[in-house]
């Protein structure tokens, strides 16, 4: 639930991730500018991959703007992408500090091993493979997201073995 009585800028983030701020001080940025909204779910979408709902609701509350306006504009434009319809749900950053790490290395395990390209879901729907510009994390560079867990570090091997779950049969294993 986020705070009602708000001014501009001051909508309480989802969680006090890094990467709230980073589409709060877009917002803040272009809060008054006609394309603001576009901006801002922009932002959301390099920094999380996706626009889920809970996103959507926190640019309503930040913009002040009507959810209705913010729901028309994320399903209007062929560039946002909403929540994947995966069971699960895997983003790998590619942002700059992740790339020079090795997360072209992670999206080739993962896709390898699933069966599965940047922004698809897997054929069984257990998890959907998404990608994103910079996670605000570059300090544990190279960064995924696993179901909302930041997870860094990452190589293909441990990346390969914390997915082993979430995959048909295990059929997942290090590599
Ligand atoms: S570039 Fe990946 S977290 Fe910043």
């Amino acid at each position: 639930m986020y705070s009602m009585e708000t001014s501009f800028g001051q909508a309480q983030a989802p969680s006090a991730e890094k990467r709230w701020k980073i589409v709060e001080a877009t917002a803040r940025r272009h809060g008054r500018e006609a394309h603001a909204l576009i901006e801002t779910l922009h932002t959301v979408q390099e920094c999380f991959g996706y626009l889920d709902e809970t996103a959507l609701r926190y640019v309503a509350h930040v913009l002040s703007t009507p959810l209705s306006r913010v729901y028309g504009a994320a399903t209007f434009y062929h560039f946002f992408t909403l929540k994947p319809k995966g069971k699960h749900t895997c983003v790998v950053c590619t942002g700059t500090a992740c790339y020079v790490k090795g997360a072209d290395a992670l999206l080739a395990a993962v896709g390898r091993e699933a069966q599965v390209g940047p922004g698809e879901t897997t054929a069984d729907g257990r998890m959907s493979l998404v990608t994103a510009r910079c996670l605000g994390a570059c300090g544990i560079a190279p960064a995924v997201v696993l179901d909302g867990t930041v997870v860094g570090h990452q190589s293909p091997k441990s990346l390969l073995r914390e997915l082993k779950g979430w995959l048909d049969r295990g059929a997942v294993g290090p590599a």
